[in-house]
């Protein structure tokens, strides 16, 4: 198998599914998502891919994508429901028993990453507390697989402690450093994106060691724009590092912003990151 083709579905704004092959998943992935891939994702945007199926050549694709156009809505409903329980960890909050797990994440790039600027390790402690913390600005969003290990999480902290930033977050997402490239982080940072608006934030800013690939490809993708690049900033594993300053804006317009809810009912919370 030389190059990879897949057939796919993606979820669209209006709930509907759009069935499609492709050689280039990450490409057409991305294509739905801002509004250049089909006519039809064009127009009620696409929320994510629901379904996958890589086969072994183009006509073989070819051939399973007009079987999946033929199927009935219900059945297509059935195949989707299907892999998303295989394929699709839901996006679920996080809390203080989350921590040794989160610790243990994040440790793997204090010891071999230049992505965070840390250099000592963390505790299982200190993660605790850290999580106590966290969740007095926004919830802390995980995923998990069927085992229960942790593939990723995302979160948010104060961007600036003075009291006139308090509608600014820096917001932070880690993946298991075995599971990058398989759209945890960007189902995670969706799902973050859409909890710090309906919390009523008005800017999340992201700090980006400089360079970092991975990570400039998944702000750049979710609408994040870069602010500033600081060179020769920080040392680590050997060498200077930079660090870039990326900002999502959360709302538009100059007027008096309303308190941001810290502490938003869960139980919308739960509602509005399952649809990711
Ligand atoms: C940077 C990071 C958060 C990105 O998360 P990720 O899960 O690896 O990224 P994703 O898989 O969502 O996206 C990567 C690519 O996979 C594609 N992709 C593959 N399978 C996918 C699927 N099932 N659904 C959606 N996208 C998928 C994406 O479209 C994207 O392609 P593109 O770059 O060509 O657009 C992650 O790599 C990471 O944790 N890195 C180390 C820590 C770090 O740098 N954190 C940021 C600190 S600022």
């Amino acid at each position: 198998m030389g190059e990879k083709n897949y057939v796919y579905m993606v979820r669209c704004g209006n709930g509907s599914l759009y069935t499609g092959w492709t050689n280039d998943l990450g490409r057409r992935i991305r294509a739905h998502r801002t509004g250049k891939g089909a006519k039809y994702t064009r127009g009620f945007g696409a929320k994510g891919v629901v379904y996958l199926e890589q086969l072994e050549d183009k006509s073989a694709a070819l051939r399973r994508e007009a079987q999946l156009k033929a199927l009935s809505k219900a059945q297509k409903e059935a195949l989707v429901q299907e892999w998303c329980r295989e394929n699709r960890p839901p996006i679920q909050l996080g809390g203080v028993e989350d921590a040794p797990q989160i610790a243990q994440l994040y440790r793997w790039y204090v010891s071999n990453s230049t992505a965070t600027f840390q250099t000592s390790l963390p505790t299982d402690q200190e993660y605790r507390q850290w999580v106590e913390d966290t969740l007095k600005t926004a919830p802390l969003l995980v995923m998990k697989d069927r085992t229960g290990k942790l593939l990723g999480y995302a979160c948010a902290h104060p961007f600036r402690p003075r009291e006139a930033f308090r509608w600014d977050v820096e917001t932070t997402i880690y993946c298991a450093h075995d599971v990058r490239g398989k759209g945890v982080g960007t189902r995670l940072m969706s799902a973050l994106l859409a909890v710090l608006k309906m919390q009523g934030y008005w800017n999340a800013y992201a700090l980006l060691a400089d360079p970092n690939p991975d990570s400039e490809a998944l702000h750049r993708r979710l609408g994040y724009h870069c602010e500033g690049r600081s060179p020769r900033t920080g040392y680590k594993l050997g060498a200077w590092q930079g660090l870039s300053t990326w900002c999502y804006r959360l709302r538009e317009g100059e007027e008096t912003p309303e308190e941001p809810n810290r502490t938003p009912d869960l139980e919308v919370v739960k509602e509005l990151i399952a649809q990711y």
